[in-house]
Parts: C-alpha cells; sequence; structure tokens
C-alpha cells in the first residue's frame, strides 16, 4: 500500500506543576495516502495532543513520526499537515475571504484560486461577510476552506462538528466526503460519535482513557455511500460502542 504516515511508540508526556503527566502511550499506527480514520477515545486522554503532533504544534521524545519516510522533528513536513479546531478560530476583524486567503502565498491569493474553495464549501454569496454575520456551520466550512486552501496532504480534524446542531453537522460531513473525492487529501478526524466515524471512516480506531494507547482498530468495510439506517451500519455501531462502553467500565 501507499504509506503515508508511520507513527511508531509514540508516547509523550507533559510537566504539570512538576508532575509528569503521561498523555499519549506507546502508539503505533500506520496510514496510507488518502486513508480516512477517525479516533474516537474519552475527553481528556489525549487525541488533541497526537493531532498537535502531527501538526507540528507540539514536540514528542519518546518514539517516531514520520511522513513520507521521514521523521517529523527533524523536518518541515508537518506543514503538509493542516489542522481544524472543534472552534472555528476565524479572524473576527476579516471577511470570510480574508480569512480563508490570510498568511497565503501572493501566487496562491488569487480571487480565482479563493473562488474555487469558498465555492467547495458552499460559501458563494458571503466572501464579504464578517464572523459575527454567519452561522456557526458556515465558521466551520470557512475554516475548512481555510485549511483546504493549503493543499494540505494531510488534514487533521479535531472534533470539528462538535459545536454544530444534527443536521448541520450530516451536511458537513457529506461535504468533507466530496471534497475527499476532489483531492484525494488523507484525513484523521478526532469525534465522539461512532455514527460519524462510520459513516466517514476507512477505519476506526478507539483509545484508552489518558494515557492514550490505542485499545482496539475497526475497519469499515460497509460500501459508500452509506446509510446510518442499514443494518450493517448498525451492527459495526453496537460493536464500537460495547468496545468503547467496556474499555470505559472497566
Ligand atoms: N500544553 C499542555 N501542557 C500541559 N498539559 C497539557 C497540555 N496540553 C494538554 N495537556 C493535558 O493532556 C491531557 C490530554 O489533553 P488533550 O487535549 O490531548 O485531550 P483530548 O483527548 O483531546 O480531550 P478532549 O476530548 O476533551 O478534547 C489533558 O490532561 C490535558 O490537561
Ligand atoms: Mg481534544
Amino acid at each position: 500500500m501507499n504509506e503515508q504516515l508511520r507513527i511508531e511508540h509514540l508516547s509523550k508526556s507533559f510537566l504539570v506543576n512538576n508532575e509528569k503527566l503521561d498523555v499519549l502511550d506507546d502508539i503505533n499506527l500506520n496510514i496510507d495516502k488518502g486513508e480516512f480514520i477517525s479516533i474516537i477515545g474519552h475527553s481528556g486522554c489525549g487525541k488533541s495532543t497526537l493531532l498537535k503532533i502531527l501538526a507540528g504544534l507540539t514536540g514528542y521524545t519518546v518514539g517516531s513520526v514520520k511522513i513520507d519516510g521521514k521523521e517529523l522533528r527533524d523536518s518541515a513536513d508537518s506543514a503538509k499537515c493542516c489542522m481544524i479546531f472543534q472552534d472555528h478560530r476565524l479572524l473576527p476583524w476579516k471577511t470570510v475571504r480574508q480569512n480563508i486567503a490570510f498568511g497565503l502565498y501572493e501566487d496562491d491569493k488569487s480571487e480565482e484560486n479563493i473562488n474555487s474553495y469558498i465555492e467547495m464549501v458552499n460559501l458563494k454569496g458571503f466572501e464579504n461577510a464578517y464572523p459575527h454575520q454567519i452561522s456557526g456551520g458556515m465558521a466551520q466550512r470557512t475554516a475548512i476552506a481555510r485549511a483546504l486552501v493549503r493543499k494540505p496532504e494531510i488534514l487533521l480534524l479535531d472534533e470539528p462538528f462538535g459545536a454544530l446542531d444534527a443536521l448541520t453537522r450530516i451536511e458537513m460531513q457529506k461535504e468533507v466526503l466530496n471534497i475527499r473525492s476532489y483531492n484525494h487529501t488523507t484525513m484523521i478526524l478526532v469525534t465522539h460519535d461512532i455514527d460519524e466515524a462510520i459513516y466517514l471512516s476507512d477505519r476506526i480506531i478507539v483509545t484508552s482513557n489518558r494515557p492514550a494507547a490505542i485499545k482496539k482498530e475497526f475497519k469499515v468495510e460497509l460500501s459508500r455511500p452509506r446509510m446510518r439506517t442499514d443494518s450493517d451500519f448498525m451492527r459495526l455501531k453496537s460493536k464500537i460502542f460495547r468496545e468503547f462502553f467496556d474499555t470505559y467500565s472497566k
């Protein structure tokens, strides 16, 4: 297979009030180019920390993370990763268009280029609106466009739809799949929504309580587009739910 990301024996701790807080425990995970992976785990177990390491936002000392065969800490390859956070983190004094274009190289700032991303996330007509003038779902779509315009090879999605209502959330999930079919971007999603994970993913990783270790991996072999009401979908959902529940009831 076409392996893009290799995480080996990755452990991470923080120092909090001079005490060591173990957050990641011997994570081993290989991800192929174009794969969609979801990570489900209890609050505070270390999921965001894992994504932040991949995005180059926090360091690591134990274990190895390689993107396209190169160790992440020794290269600028975290630039291949772009992270979308739970809150949209748009700049309030900039419009939708300006937020998307912010920090890009001049060549990439062309109106045509930005327009194509505005269209991709269905925000045509709102390019000159400010964040306080658009809905939460639209702000999150702006944040997705802001990430995609950087053409990341790996998109890291940290509970990006957590603050959205159920219907908008389903729309956004469809959009993510559309975008994926355009760009073949590798995607790693942190979510607490088992339905969302099954709908989107090729594989689902269930982590333990902190320090996060990989407890179980599920391959989602359902054909696409997936129907949440299909019996195979529901069967997998209850299997994952049981695993998840068992993990935390111990
Ligand atoms: N920069 C930091 N310094 C010290 N401790 C940190 C830091 N970042 C995270 N932590 C701690 O690491 C642990 C894991 O945090 P993390 O944000 O990775 O959890 P999470 O799994 O994403 O949780 P949630 O589902 O609630 O978002 C928490 O106990 C948190 O307090
Ligand atoms: Mg988190």
